[in-house]
């Protein structure tokens, strides 16, 4: 892609290039031992405690499901920005009845450098705010990899937000929006479906993670990977536990596969909204008590 052969570009330029960990073993133990010992590189992110980013670039593995209710989850008691950097609007149609004018969107961060607070919309949760998407969102990837600024607009909007916690739900690709992402982010989560291809996506993430930590953003971790849609009852997803927690800190709570998750998404509601009483409803909240015991 175009970003990245200007990234690598970019490295090379600076010599940085030997400092980058191939192999998949090293980058792990980097970015779990360097945990704040950088100094600040990038005039650094808001006033939130925490940046939560949602990411995987193997599509469908519960990315948007996580970050809508990690983000409810987490409104109950605290004021929290959703970004929607998803050009499908999944987590957008969750909390908006139409779909946002393109000037209102996300798209004015990447596109006419506007601010999340100019920009943040009310949802029916009054602790909750949202920064929409909109389809032509896909646009700006191409439009981020000409400009100088292009890995560090989203970063440069929030510096003024005062959310207690923002959780970003990105794209399912390694592109411009969800470096984007990367740079103003503390916590990274990454959801995955025990499915083998759902491992093979984790070098990407891994290595793009460590390159983003050296280079621009000595905040970001790895917070950790979330099993979704979960059967323990397969030998599949039995079998591959064992060897995601090799490379990654598991979160102890799973989400369980269950058609009231796609039943709660078809009312465009929540599961808290929805059902309550559910079983990835308790299990989003235990998730989340894990996630905030864990900064
Ligand atoms: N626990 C679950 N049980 C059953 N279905 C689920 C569960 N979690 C998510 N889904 C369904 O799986 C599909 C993919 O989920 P989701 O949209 O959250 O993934 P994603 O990683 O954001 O996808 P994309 O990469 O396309 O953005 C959706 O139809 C969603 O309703
Ligand atoms: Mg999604």
């Amino acid at each position: 892609m175009f970003w990245q052969s200007m990234f690598d570009e970019m490295l090379d330029r600076n010599g940085a290039r030997s400092g980058i960990a191939v192999s998949f073993r090293i980058i792990r133990t980097d970015i779990k031992t360097s945990r704040g010992a950088f100094p600040g590189r990038l005039n650094s992110i808001m006033e939130s405690k925490a940046v939560f980013c949602l990411a995987n670039q193997k599509g469908g593995v519960g990315k948007t499901t996580t970050a809508i209710h990690l983000a409810a989850c987490l409104a109950k008691k605290n004021r929290v920005l959703l970004i929607d950097l998803d050009a499908q609007s999944n987590a957008s149609s969750i909390f908006l009845e139409n779909d946002c004018p393109v000037e209102l969107s996300v798209h004015a961060v990447f596109r006419e450098k506007k601010t999340a607070a100019e920009l943040a919309q009310k949802t029916r949760n009054p602790n909750l705010d949202l920064l929409p998407a909109v389809m032509n969102l896909a646009e700006v990837e191409t439009l981020l990899a000409g400009a100088v600024d292009g890995f560090f607009r989203l970063n440069d909007a929030l510096k003024s937000s005062s959310h207690d916690y923002i959780v970003i739900d990105c794209p399912p690709n390694l592109g411009m929006l969800t470096v984007n992402a990367f740079v103003c982010s503390t916590h990274l989560i990454v959801p995955l479906q025990t499915s083998k291809f759902s491992l093979d996506g984790l070098r990407g993430i891994l290595e793009t993670t460590n390159t983003i930590q050296k280079r621009f953003n000595p905040k970001i971790r790895i917070q950790g990977a979330l099993l979704t849609m979960f059967n323990g009852r397969t030998g599949i997803a039995q079998a591959l536990g064992g060897p995601i927690a090799e490379f990654l800190h598991v979160f102890e709570t799973k989400i369980s596969q269950s058609v009231v998750v796609e039943e709660a998404h078809l009312m465009h509601k929540t599961l808290f909204e929805y059902n309550p009483r559910s079983k990835p409803a308790k299990q989003y909240e235990a998730f989340t008590a894990e996630v905030l015991n864990g900064l």
